[in-house]
């Protein structure tokens, strides 16, 4: 394949979807292969060869099928038909994951080809470790994965593979791989997007000395429904496609979103600019995309739903400390005396939940207000005073959790001795989270001067 110098990107025109696509990695069998590629899952096998025509006619050099998708005629036949020399063009398929035998994988190598119409594929890999009705479970299929290598290593020693890799391979099953290689797999796709970057599985990759491909690198579309992530882009100037794919080309991963729409392939192609070392940081950290929508049915976005709800926890933990530090007044409409509010949060999906740590002086409170959903609090420091309307004032202390009972009116805050701070989140309703009321006069705060836990 002719290899295009690398280009300076200093005076480019980050509207031009011409640079990246000249771009390439080299594996570690010294093949290049173009760090964009177009990825062709959901496209008809019947609407296939246009795609790739379209995109090879952008500039596109790298086209990713698989047996699975039941278009790779439909992809060779575009190959086939572009227009350029079959060197100029690198192609992935993949193996399908239900093929464990030595046996089968050498028969299903050569029908790919033979349904692509191609002499050799630049890149066979894997699709997965495990057949996809058993993706995640404890049977790892090490030995079927060993016959479906040695099969790889033959087709690519007698010139049919110009590189064979691995994709959703977790650790365990790319030791089970190199341990026994002849061949050293180049290559792992992963599932890599904003919100979802599996560092220590990069990681590994790398160490073991494979190139990483990110799929699904708008989160299977997930992502153009995120709201932070179209802030983000607005002050880049980009699309939040852009954004995409330009954060998995700055991790050093092979980016491979799919579209058949031309306009999509030349705006996808349009990445000629730079994120920030902070701003890469915060894509790495928000909230995970908590379900792939329909999608959610394929096996590898069902495994990442799995590991949501460590990922979020960490991720707020993050939040809380990256905020942290902008501290605002109360609002004196809604609260008597000196009140500090930091580390404010927010989760959109799949309902709005605020939280924020709030910290009274002695003598300050909150005015009387209701919660649509309830509120609560869990108290990191101080002593505190609550009312229920009605209700006596109660005292509380750094430990306990005070469960606000949804539309109640009632007030909380410090003693008149201690300063009091505690955690509240909440979750809202149409947007809103609290219906503020009257202050609570000086005769209410200290009425019965609360009434104290022996
Ligand atoms: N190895 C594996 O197990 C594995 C798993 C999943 C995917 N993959 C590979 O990775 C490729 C990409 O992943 P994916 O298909 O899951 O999803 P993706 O590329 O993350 O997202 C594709 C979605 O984004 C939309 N889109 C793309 N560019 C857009 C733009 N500029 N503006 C607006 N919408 C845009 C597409 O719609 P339009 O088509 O309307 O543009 C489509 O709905 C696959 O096609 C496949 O080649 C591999």
């Amino acid at each position: 394949m002719t290899v295009a110098p690398r280009v300076d990107r200093s005076d480019t025109n980050p509207k031009e979807p011409t640079m990246i696509l000249e771009e390439t990695y080299t594996l570690a069998n010294g093949v290049e292969i173009p760090k964009l590629g177009l990825g062709t899952w959901f496209i008809d096998d019947g609407d296939a060869a246009a795609a790739v025509r379209n995109a090879v006619s952008i500039g596109y050099r790298h086209i990713d099928t698989a047996q699975a998708y039941g278009n790779e005629a439909g992809v060779g036949d575009g190959i086939r038909t572009s227009g350029l020399a079959r060197s100029e063009l690198f192609v992935t398929t993949k193996l399908a994951a239900e093929i464990k035998t030595y046996d089968a994988a050498v028969a299903a190598i050569d029908e790919s080809l033979s349904k692509l119409g191609l002499d050799y594929v630049d890149l066979m890999i894997i699709h997965s470790p495990q057949p996809w009705d058993a993706f995640g479970d404890e049977d790892r299929y090490f030995d079927g994965n060993r016959q479906a290598w040695r099969a790889l290593e033959k087709a690519h020693n007698d010139g049919k593979l110009r590189a064979i890799g691995l994709s959703n391979f977790q650790a365990v099953d790319i030791d089970n791989i190199i341990e026994v290689a002849t061949v050293a797999p180049t290559v792992n796709q992963i599932l890599a997007h904003i919100s979802n970057t599996p560092s220590e599985l990069i990681e590994h990759s790398k160490a073991n000395g494979m190139t990483v491909e990110a799929y699904s690198p708008i989160g299977h579309g997930e992502l153009l429904r995120n709201p932070q992530l179209a802030e983000v882009a607005e002050r880049y100037s980009v699309s939040v496609p852009q954004l995409c794919i330009r954060y998995v080309l700055q991790l050093g991963l092979v980016a491979l979103p799919k579209t058949a729409s031309p306009d999509h392939m030349r705006s996808n192609a349009a990445v000629d600019f730079e994120i920030t070392a902070d701003d890469m940081d915060t894509l790495q950290n928000i909230a995970n995309i908590e379900h792939y929508g329909d999608a959610s049915v394929f096996p590898v976005y069902s495994a990442a739903d799995q590991t949501l709800e460590r990922t979020q926890e960490i991720q707020m933990t993050d939040i809380l400390k990256k905020t942290d530090q902008q501290t605002v007044d109360g609002p004196e409409e809604y609260f008597t005396g000196h009140v500090t509010i930091r580390g404010q949060f927010v989760r959109d999906e799949p309902s709005r939940v605020t939280g924020a740590v709030v910290t009274f002086e002695p003598g300050a409170r909150t005015a009387w207000h209701t919660h649509p959903l309830g509120q609560t609090l869990v108290v990191i420091d101080g002593v505190g005073w609550t009312q229920i309307d009605g209700g006596p004032v109660q005292e509380f202390e750094a430990g306990d959790i005070l469960l606000c009972p949804r539309d109640q009116r009632h007030w909380h805050g410090a003693t008149t001795t201690s300063s009091m701070t505690h955690v509240a989140v909440q979750e809202h309703v149409d947007g809103t989270n609290v219906t503020w009321m009257q202050k609570v006069t000086d005769d209410e705060y200290v009425a019965g001067q609360a009434d104290r836990r022996s």
